[in-house]
């Protein structure tokens, strides 16, 4: 998840975040970077990989806002109501067990107004590439780490009750079954 065109979009999406943010599947951090300072008051992250957040935490030195990292999956986000300006979740929601519940946890969190910012792979366009992601997805879901290759993450923000603002959707390089990404910006409808 390091390289090339990935960082490319993280650059483009992430300096949009502000105020208080909540980012979902944190991981390792490697979005730390690329949010603005001073524009970010305060960063929760929320993860259940002990190992990821602790890679993710070695990152946290001189980021230049406060960050609270948080071992525990996205379906209960210990945050209250209406507390947070902007989620983000970059290349999770594919391996989130229950993403609508997900995705629901990050609406109630937002504030009203309060955006979503999202960078995804996820459900090809084309008929030849789904078949491919719906035969790879079972096994590929055993190889990493849960995650499935055709979600439909737009249909998935707008099930949760999110408006899409602004949405880019196209192949990155790379194989064409796993490069199909969505990215954009919703708001708490
Ligand atoms: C492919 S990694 C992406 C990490 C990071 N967002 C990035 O952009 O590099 C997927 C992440 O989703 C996390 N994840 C899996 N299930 C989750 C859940 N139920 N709630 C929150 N995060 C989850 C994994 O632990 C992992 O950190």
């Amino acid at each position: 998840m390091k390289y090339g065109e990935l960082t490319e979009l993280r650059a483009k999406a992430i300096p949009a975040a502000s105020g208080t943010v909540l980012e979902v599947g944190i991981g390792s951090g490697l979005n730390l970077p690329f949010y603005s300072v001073p524009g970010v008051a305060r960063l929760i992250g929320v993860d259940p990989s002990a190992d990821l957040l602790s890679m993710a935490r070695k990152k946290i030195d001189g980021v230049g806002f406060p960050v609270t990292l948080v071992e525990q999956p996205a379906d209960r986000i210990p945050l209250d109501d209406q507390s947070v300006d902007t989620a983000v979740v970059t290349w999770s929601l594919c391996s989130i067990q229950n993403p609508v519940a997900a995705l629901g946890e990050m609406r109630r969190v937002l504030k009203p107004g309060g955006r979503l910012i999202f960078i995804e792979h996820g459900l090809s366009p084309d008929v030849r590439v789904q078949s491919w992601q719906n035969r790879l997805t079972p096994l590929w879901r055993r190889l990493a780490g849960g995650c499935h290759l055709n979600r439909k993450t737009d249909d998935l923000i707008r099930s949760a009750g999110f408006s899409i603002a602004s949405l880019e959707k196209r192949y990155i390089p790379g194989p064409r079954p796993m490069t199909y990404t969505y990215s954009g910006i919703a708001t708490r409808a």
